[in-house]
């Protein structure tokens, strides 16, 4: 192996500049050549990429975003246009290619390692939704992105006794609300897995501010509900004034927090490693604090269980006297 290639797909997440760092700088340590190939799978079908050298990478571990850029590629869903990339790698003498990105990411290297190019993909999201990893770059720092942003809206919303509903990001997932949730102590906590009753929300909310609560914060995972349409909804079904937040972006930004920037730099090093050794259709990520590299075909089967002992633990602690557990059944 002499020459390889390093792309970022998908949703962009704070970490994934330290990871092309750390995949560049173990790439030129193992005497290989070493090429980043400009927004994701876009970039790779119009034959976009420069080679790259240690100081290409220099001051970039701390900054969000991606210095490859990022897409979501319609084309690259078409077989043509996987073909098409495959003889790219291949023209261009590239032996391995290193995918950094989320689930759709990872389907777009299987599809290019069918076509007998060898990949292995590196997690980054911030949904940390892939299956076969415990942990996905860049949810660490989305999570402390919302716990400090809560911290701020449970001042205001103090301030003037009311409910705030913040909606955070997560796609079909809860775990930046559950992990965020949990760290922040919030009241409640909306997630796609555990459906909910808005009706016992409304009960409990009244309950806890009739018992003198000055602020009560519901975290709603994207998935779960819409943020705006839950708050319109509860101002007109209680009298209870409710703020709402949609966070939006500013939790895909940002400077990756420590775990991020070492799991980056762990997992990218890894990666080079798993081509050298001739790894190829494999997903680098952790279990349990290790780091693993698990075939493609075996990560697809493995469904994450939702966290629900976590789930129960924060519904406990967030709600006073216990009247905080939404779910449309078991109460
Ligand atoms: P993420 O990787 O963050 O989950 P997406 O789901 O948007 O983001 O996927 C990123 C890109 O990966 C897509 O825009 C597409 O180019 C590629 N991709 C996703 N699914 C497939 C697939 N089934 N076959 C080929 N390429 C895919
Ligand atoms: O997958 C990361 C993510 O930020 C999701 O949480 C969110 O639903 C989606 O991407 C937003 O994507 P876009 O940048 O295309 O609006």
């Amino acid at each position: 192996m002499k020459r390889i290639a390093v792309l970022t797909s998908g949703g962009d997440a704070p970490g994934m500049n330290a990871a092309i760092r750390s995949v560049v700088r173990t790439a030129l340590a193992s005497h290989l050549e070493i090429y980043g190939i400009y927004r994701g799978y876009s970039g790779l079908i119009e034959d976009d990429m420069v080679p790259m050298n240690s100081s290409s990478v220099s001051g970039i571990i701390l900054r969000g975003g991606t210095i490859l850029k990022t897409a979501r590629c319609k084309e690259f869903f078409e077989e043509f246009y996987q073909k098409k990339g495959a003889d790219i790698l291949r023209k261009r003498g590239i032996d391995g290619l290193i995918v950094i990105g989320g689930d759709g990411s990872i389907q777009g290297a299987e599809k290019l390692t069918n076509l007998g190019i060898p990949t292995v993909t590196m997690p980054g999201t911030i949904d940390n939704d892939m299956h076969g990893t415990d942990e996905t770059i860049g949810h660490d720092t989305a999570v402390n992105a919302v716990v400090s942003a809560v911290s701020r809206i449970r001042d205001t919303a103090s301030a003037h006794n009311r409910a705030a509903i913040v909606e955070v990001m997560g796609r079909f997932a809860g775990n930046i609300a559950l992990d965020a949730g949990l760290a922040c102590g919030a009241e409640y906590i909306l997630v796609p897995e555990v459906p909910f009753s808005r009706e016992k929300l409304a009960r409990s909310l009244k309950l806890q501010m009739e018992a003198g609560r000055t602020n009560s914060i519901i975290i709603c995972a994207e998935g779960a509900d819409d943020g705006r349409a839950l708050g319109d909804w509860l101002k007109e079904r209680t009298d209870i004034d409710i703020c709402t937040t949609i966070l939006g972006f500013i939790q895909r930004g940002g400077q990756p927090t420590a775990r991020d920037g070492q799991l980056a730099s762990i997992l990218g090093a890894a990666s080079v490693r798993a081509l050298l050794d001739g790894e190829t259709g494999a997903l680098v990520g952790t279990k349990q604090g290790k780091v693993i590299i698990l075939p493609y075909a075996e990560a697809k089967k493995i469904k994450e269980p939702f966290r629900e002992q976590l789930y129960n633990l924060a519904v406990m602690l967030g709600a006073a006297q216990n009247d905080g557990d939404v779910r449309e059944t078991g109460l």
